[in-house]
């Protein structure tokens, strides 16, 4: 992890490596540059006709130092500082050391800080990668980056703005590496294992093993674990931030299926491996919770992750069975690779009767027909409520990770109607995000808000982008993270 210095002398750098962020082609740079770095700076933007273009950039080299001019265009808000801080890490992982100097933008209503902590935690999030297995390291192949010192021209930097930030961008972090993590390591047992070391933070966390989950009555989630050698878990985590406050507390439901097969329903074998990712949605909870204790918020909220894998055997559930859920209702199983739903039906169940939840969000890599909709550019949206979709569509926007609304209505939910049981887990073809979404809606007490995310595709970026390098996205944290007010 890089170190960042808020620094706010405007004395000269020694560092070898300055870059500077512009929103036009004039210079402000104080004592920031040496007389001859700026000369040879300005000729460098009349040659490359740089007028400030958000993400141009111009550089100097002199044999010694490197000069980097970045361009911030003129319609510039957060995202888009930590969007550069991601697109520049690639051009300056290779240094050991960089300094940045920073010019407020009150035309854009960003102080100088402002613009330091979005492009520390851009640089922090975009710089991320998982390279643990690697027995071999090539010295040239792993990026320096060791310190970044920031300097501003009003002088108002202060490391302290950087915290929540920090906190956000270390959830992140943390989030894509559970998602990372194959299926062999993290099974659900070594999952719980790890969300009961938060604790330190402050966080309550209770772990419910196979024989309390039977005692809960949570069927729907144990039919999905019944395949498998590994034995499921439940993790309870509780973040009491307001203790005072006797609010219902705000309730957070993961989809954590460490491997989904497919179970009896076996998946093709093409992408399966990508299903060691079944679990992004607990993971985005997890470190959400681990993000609210880092910032101290102060709010109540409680997450429950529920923790299984799909595989078929001789003790897996199969096509035609019958689960009674802890609701009370029962299922009948189409198709066992509809498994998320079944696991998270039995979750949302618990956290309004056991937590006494009014107010939730689930989050899951639910459905390939979610995925087919949005590709990379968007996460579904499911919700009866009016007002916290318009918040989380807004929220989604600002962070970078937009959700968009589909329908959640009697029309639709008739489509899961069975014959032989109150539902079953899976609908016809088509419209299959809608459906999974009705089913889930079956667990919500009528009185209670409620909004699902569908994070299948965006949970995962094949390209590579500035904020989200190749692997897990972790989507979600930042997005709720916000919505929690973290930063
Ligand atoms: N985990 C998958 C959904 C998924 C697909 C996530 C692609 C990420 C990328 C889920 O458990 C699943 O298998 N859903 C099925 C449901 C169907 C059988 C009704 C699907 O969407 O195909
Ligand atoms: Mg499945
Ligand atoms: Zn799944």
């Amino acid at each position: 992890m890089t170190e960042f210095s808020f620094n706010s002398s405007k004395n000269s750098v020694k560092s070898k490596v300055k870059v500077i962020l512009t929103d036009t082609a004039s210079l402000n740079v104080g004592k920031f540059l040496k007389e001859e770095e700026l000369k040879a700076l300005k000729l460098a933007i009349k040659e490359g006709d740089f007028k400030g273009e958000y993400g141009k950039s111009v550089s100097v080299y002199d044999g010694k130092n490197h000069i980097i001019l970045i361009g911030t265009g003129n319609k510039v808000v957060k995202l888009d500082i930590q969007t550069l801080g991601g697109k520049l890490y690639k051009q300056i992982s290779k240094f050991e050391k960089v300094a940045f100097y920073i010019n407020p933008m009150p035309k854009y209503n960003l102080t100088s800080s402002e613009i330091a902590c979005n492009l520390a935690f851009g640089l922090e999030i975009g710089g991320y990668s998982f390279d643990k297995y690697f027995t071999k390291k090539e010295a040239s192949a792993y990026p320096k980056l060791e310190t970044v010192e920031f300097y501003a021209a009003d002088g108002k930097l202060n490391a302290d703005d950087y915290q929540n930030l920090c906190a956000v961008a270390n959830a992140v972090r943390y989030a894509r590496d559970l998602c990372n993590e194959p299926g062999n390591y993290l099974t659900p047992e070594v999952f719980a294992e790890d969300i009961k070391r938060l604790e330190y933070l402050g966080l309550k966390v209770d772990i419910y093993d196979e024989e309390q989950i039977r005692g809960l009555g949570m069927n729907m989630l144990l039919s999905v674990s019944q395949g498998s050698i590994n034995s499921p878990r439940v993790a309870v985590i509780r973040w009491t931030g307001e203790p005072d406050n006797k609010h219902p507390t705000f309730g957070l439901v993961g989809k954590g299926v460490t491997f989904d097969s497919g179970g009896i329903s076996i998946k093709p074998s093409s992408g399966m491996g990508d299903m060691k990712g079944d679990m992004t949605g607990a993971a985005v909870v997890v470190a959400t919770m681990k993000a609210l204790a880092l910032c101290k918020i102060k709010r109540n909220i409680v997450g429950v992750v529920g923790l299984v894998e799909n595989m078929p055997s001789a003790t897996a559930s199969r096509p035609g069975d019958i689960v009674k859920s802890m609701s009370g209702q029962t299922v009948e199983i189409i198709n066992t690779d509809a498994e998320g739903r079944l696991v998270l039906g039995d979750c949302l169940w618990y956290i309004q009767q056991k937590e006494d939840c009014h107010v939730m969000i689930d989050i899951a890599t639910l459905t390939g027909s979610t995925m087919r909709t949005f590709g990379f550019e968007y996460a579904g949206l499911f919700s009866n409520s009016d007002m916290m979709s318009r918040d989380l569509c807004r929220l989604g926007e600002e962070s970078g990770e937009k959700v968009w609304r589909l329908p959640v209505n009697k029309e639709y939910d008739k489509l899961i109607n069975s014959d032989i049981a109150d539902m079953k887990n899976c609908g016809p073809a088509n419209a299959g995000g809608i459906t999974a979404a009705c089913f889930l809606q079956r667990f919500i007490v009528p009185k209670n808000s409620w909004s699902h995310l569908d994070i299948a595709g965006v949970d995962k970026d094949d390209k590579g982008h500035p904020l989200t390098p190749k692997g897990a996205t972790a989507f979600g944290v930042r997005l709720l993270t916000k919505f929690f007010g973290c930063y």
